[in-house]
């Protein structure tokens, strides 16, 4: 749950006067913590608004300047938060707020300017990408940088959908970064690990296409300007090889700032808030798109369309659809994860396949939507339950995690990490800041915080540290056991489990080509990420999206551009 709004009076730091007029700094309360603003002013007037201090996710940068713009136009708090970064527009509003409240001035609010209404024509280009995530954004590049003209499009007002909110990193055998570290690991043990994680319904092609591209892409995603340098666990791997950013940050909004710059820096055609909703077809051929722009609809004519819309794990509806067991569910997921693309490319004669298939993440605050990543347990944290014992194979795959919690008293049960996590992992000192966990001195303080008896966790903890001592856990069998649990402060976030990815979708070959119903590609369409289904199988190895959305968007977007030189 969100903090409470913090007080006004501590929410006014200082206010000083110049020669240039006066400014005042105040703080308010975004989704990561506070938003320390310094709001310049002369009379009633915001002149403006500088963000001192924040800890949003990157991709909220643009989100908290377009509220800053919309505030000093219109002289008015009281503006459209930015759909898909709520809070922080909210805390944005907040500290300006608390600044004007406390310079002690009355704005004079201003309609927001009427900004000439500029129509937007019908197009033509080369390839159009629809969704401007991770594979979308892969997918423009790869075709630019093979000579293609792109449109990308994005229905929300910024850029990056699901692949903002994914943390624990991206999982690739046989990189530079694992020979550097001496991880031995192959393309086969990665398949193979993914194969049985995915229950062994993997489509074979498609899994081996992702995991023998994986090692590359991660040179591919560092030389356009990712920070990736560290390497950990997710459940269901037997080796390292979860690459990340430094200190442990979430990789999504790390690569989503990579490929925005490199697409802007390249030129390609960027248009948020412009919604597609039909593709285009000649006989069999693909053609183009129908898109809406706030009131307008226009249409872009070109080669070949690559879908990368995401899943539908947004769009409780769909997953009751497939999946009744799932009604009531929270999800992790993008509010823009709604699976329109997938209709559309049925609609459009592609076929579906895996739909059924809906995965769960074991660690979402219980209650909540905030998803804890698997990294903090591939740090070595443990789950407890109410009788203060361990139950599960904290590392086993997503499915059992969640089954397993499902079936503890309460249906949830508590995330236990230690001071050494918190600082190891970025995001874990993020969740205590963020006010997730209860937090004490002892197991023994912070067993009586949760209503659990002391002794039983006490003997819990004791006896996995000194698994992870002995290297053998006897209870369940975890083989991979970073860290004994002994520093402390420690702490505890309740976590149950929350729908986090949709296996099935758009069935695509290798070359990410959508196909019909019969096995044939639809001329032109091609498809990438969590709109196709096939690649995971029956579940999704913690990781493996990052790699999923990359590999197979560069596939689809090097592919359509040497198809669109077939095209006359
Ligand atoms: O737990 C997580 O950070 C999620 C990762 C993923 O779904 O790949």
């Amino acid at each position: 749950m969100r903090k409470k709004l913090i007080s006004f009076l501590s929410a006014i730091t200082l206010v000083c006067s110049t020669t240039y007029g006066a400014t005042v700094e105040s703080i308010g309360n975004g989704y990561k913590g506070d938003i320390k603003i310094r709001m310049s002013y002369e009379g009633n007037q915001i002149k403006d608004i500088e963000v001192l201090e924040q800890q949003e996710s990157n991709f909220t940068k643009r989100a908290m300047n377009q509220v800053i713009n919309s505030i000093i136009e219109t002289q008015n708090t009281d503006v459209d938060n930015v759909a898909g970064a709520t809070y922080t527009s909210e805390g944005v509003k907040e500290a300006v707020r608390a600044a004007v409240a406390a310079a002690g001035i009355t704005l004079s609010s201003k309609a927001p300017v009427q900004k000439q209404a500029v129509t937007i024509t019908d197009t033509t280009t080369d390839i159009v990408v629809v969704g401007g995530g991770g594979a979308g954004l892969t997918a423009a590049i790869a075709a630019k940088e093979k000579g293609a003209n792109v449109i990308l499009l994005e229905k929300m007002p910024m850029l990056g959908g699901n692949t903002n909110y994914a943390t624990a990193g991206i999982n690739a055998a046989n990189s530079k970064l694992q020979k550097d570290l001496k991880i031995e690991d192959s393309s086969k043990l990665f398949y193979d690990d993914t194969l049985k994680g995915g229950k062994n319904k993997n489509n074979p092609e498609l899994l081996k296409t992702l995991t023998d591209n994986s090692g590359d892409i991660i040179t591919w995603l560092t030389e356009r300007g990712a920070d990736i340098t560290e390497i950990s666990y997710t459940g269901g791997q037997s080796i390292k090889r979860t690459h990340r950013p430094t200190g442990g940050k979430a990789i999504g909004p790390v690569v989503v700032e990579a490929l925005s710059e490199t697409a802007q820096k390249q030129g390609i055609d960027i248009r948020t808030d412009s919604y597609v909703s039909e593709i285009l077809k000649e006989g069999n051929s693909v053609v183009g798109v129908k898109v809406k722009h706030n009131d307008q609809t226009y249409t872009i004519k070109s080669k070949a369309v690559i879908m990368a819309t995401g899943g539908f794990g947004a769009n409780p509806e769909m997953v009751k659809q497939y999946n009744p067991n799932l009604q009531g569910f929270g999800s992790t997921n993008s509010p823009a994860i709604t699976g329109e693309g997938i209709k559309m490319v049925q609609k459009a004669g592609g076929d579906l396949v895996d739909m059924t298939e809906i995965q769960t993440h074991p660690t979402v605050v219980h209650n909540n939507t905030a998803m804890i990543t698997e990294a903090v347990r591939g740090e070595g944290a443990v789950l407890i339950n109410r009788d203060g014992k361990r139950f599960i194979n904290e590392l086993e795959t997503r499915d059992v995690v969640s089954k397993a919690e499902l079936s503890q008293s309460g249906k949830s049960a508590f995330l236990v990490f230690d001071q050494g996590i918190r600082e190891k992992l970025k995001a874990a000192d993020g969740y205590v800041k963020k006010g997730f966990a209860k937090e004490a001195a002892t197991i023994e303080e912070l067993a009586k915080k949760l209503g659990i008896d002391p002794k039983n966790m006490v003997t819990s903890i004791d006896q996995y540290n000194q698994y992870v001592k002995n290297g053998k856990d006897t209870d369940f069998n975890k083989d991979i056991l970073p860290k004994e649990l002994n520093q402390g402060p420690f702490y505890a976030i309740e976590v149950s489990p929350a729908v986090h990815h949709t296996m099935g979708g758009v069935r695509i070959n290798n070359a990410a080509e959508v196909l019909d119903t019969n096995g044939k590609p639809v001329k032109g369409l091609y498809a990438a990420g969590e709109v196709t289904g096939g690649v995971h199988g029956g579940n999704r190895i913690g990781g493996n999206a990052m790699t999923d959305i990359t590999v197979f968007g560069k596939i689809a977007g090097e592919n359509a551009a040497s198809f669109i030189k077939t095209v006359k």
